[in-house]
């Protein structure tokens, strides 16, 4: 009979990584093996390269690994050995057939499953740890019930709410932790042993217990309502910009509002990520298939918006710069999605990168993280892109910057060195608004931020 508190996680990425990484920092009697198909990413987990970048991990790994934290491509004997399933595999948005553009690809989760239920040798609890549609539990209870073994599998719904870039703080001081199960006494038990869990580090009141419904569903409608903070306060930056509004005025004097509260409401290029958008119109996708279309329509506002934010900027920069971006070299600084990580998943840099490349702008890209990952990202755009190393190989013979990531590092650069190596009228579009426009305009650049109004020579 395989241990208690033998806990396994299939899926090493972003979440299963650092979720488990700090389960086992803070659980030294519970041992936690993470299993990935993916060789080369479980081998990067066992070195001091690991393959995402996430502050503050690697202190954590180093001090688990080897001793109750392992990694393994050996997925089915590792289900064999643990009493605890977590499962963390990619839930993308599905590009074929029935609810293609909008519902989630589950062919993983169910691959997982299958998995699960022709490995397990003994009873499991298996919890949901990707984000999942809502309903999702009753499929995978109905598959790892079908075994002629006469095995009990009991489904919980954990959904995961970590914000990269911020993943083990978040972890770590959890603002909550949600479980949710079946309601029977089995699910009860089952939820009160992750209750246990979390509960060596995280204050009890801060562990919610649900129904697995309401569990799956609270994932879905927190980004939701993340991202529609997002778009309601960037459909206010393109407001600002015809009444000479403030934006940062604005989002101050709103979220001064204990109710509304201020966090995010920063105006911005857009946003990315891997999840907002594809668990929003995943919302969307069962909103139809329930027959509530004003509800989807509402949600899916929310996309347009973004979408609509990111060819705004793009517009932006083409009609100030005279009409004309074709052969202009145009340096992106930044290409992550976020500050603090080199994912680049739906970050609105491809998509501008796209725009530019219509025009037939010369691209220069220099990014502290997320490089590797944006010549992935553009491998198939026909467009002239130089990869920098540096920011300032990147402004070389520039017209203009744009800042697409709210990294740090961009707000310190000398921006008269800068200044200097490229073409004139330079220009700043700075679509995080971080840097200090108006030392920018006594430098001698054209100064475009989001949602305020210019400063301009020309
Ligand atoms: P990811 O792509 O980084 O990692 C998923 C991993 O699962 C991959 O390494 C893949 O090789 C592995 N995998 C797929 N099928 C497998 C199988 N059959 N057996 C073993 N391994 C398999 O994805 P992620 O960003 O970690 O997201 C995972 C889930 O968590 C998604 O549902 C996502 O919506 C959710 N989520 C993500 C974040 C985030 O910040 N990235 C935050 C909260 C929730
Ligand atoms: C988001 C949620 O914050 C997490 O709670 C959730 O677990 C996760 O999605 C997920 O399910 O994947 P993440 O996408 O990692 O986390 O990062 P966020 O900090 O939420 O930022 C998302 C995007 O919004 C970024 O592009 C960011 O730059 C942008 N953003 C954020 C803004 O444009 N303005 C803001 O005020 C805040």
């Amino acid at each position: 009979m395989p241990s208690e508190k033998t806990v396994l996680c299939i899926g090493a990425g972003y979440v299963g990584g650092p979720t488990m990484a700090v389960i086992a920092d803070k659980c030294h009697d519970y041992k936690i093996i993470i299993a990935d198909i993916n060789e080369e990413k479980i081998n990067s987990w066992q070195t001091d390269e690991l393959p995402i970048y996430e502050p503050g991990l690697l202190e954590v790994v180093k001090r688990a690994r080897g001793r109750n934290l392992f990694f393994t491509t050996d997925v089915n004997s590792a289900i064999k050995e643990a009493s605890i399933i977590f499962v963390s595999v990619n839930t993308p948005t599905k590009t074929f057939g029935t609810g293609a553009g909008k519902a989630s690809n589950l062919q993983f989760w169910e691959k997982t499953a299958r998995n699960i239920v022709e490995q397990a040798e003994s009873d499991k609890i298996v919890v949901e740890k990707s984000t999942l549609p809502v309903r999702t539990a009753e499929a995978m209870h109905r598959i790892l019930s079908s075994n002629q073994k006469g095995l009990k599998f009991e489904v919980l719904s954990n959904p995961e709410f970590l914000a990269e870039g911020t993943a083990v703080k978040d972890l770590q001081d959890p603002d909550r932790v949600l479980i949710g199960g079946m309601g029977t006494p089995e699910g009860e038990k089952a939820i009160q042993k992750i209750v246990d869990l979390y509960a060596s580090w995280v204050p009890r009141e801060k562990i919610v217990t649900t129904n697995v419904w309401s569990s799956e569903l609270s994932k879905l409608v927190a980004n939701a309502m993340l991202a529609q903070r997002i778009s309601s306060i960037n459909s206010i930056s393109a407001f600002c910009e015809k009444t000479d509004a403030n934006i940062k005025e604005v989002s101050k004097a709103v979220g001064m509002d204990s109710r509304i509260g201020s966090k995010f409401l920063n105006a911005s290029v857009g946003f990315g990520g891997s999840c907002f958008k594809k668990d929003i119109l995943n919302l969307v996708y069962l909103c139809e298939y329930y027959n509530l279309p004003e509800v989807a329509k509402y949600w899916e506002q929310v996309v347009l918006m973004n979408e609509f934010q990111e060819r705004r900027f793009v517009q932006k920069v083409l009609v100030n710069m005279f009409n004309s971006i074709t052969e202009k070299r145009i340096a992106l600084f930044g290409f992550a999605f976020k500050a603090d990580t080199g994912d680049t998943r739906e970050s609105p840099a491809i998509y501008i990168s796209e725009l530019l490349a219509e025009e037939k702008a010369e691209i220069a890209i220099y990014d502290p993280k997320a490089i590797e990952n944006a010549k992935f990202d553009l491998a198939g755009l026909d467009a002239d892109i130089d990869y920098c190393s540096s920011p300032y190989t990147a402004v070389e013979n520039a017209h203009a910057i744009l800042i697409m990531t709210e990294w740090n590092e961009f707000r310190d650069y000398d921006y008269k060195k800068l200044f200097e190596k490229m073409k004139k009228p330079a220009f700043v579009f700075d679509g995080r608004n971080i840097l200090d426009h108006k030392k920018l305009y006594n430098i001698g650049f054209n100064v475009y931020p989001l949602g305020m109004a210019p400063l301009t020579h020309v």
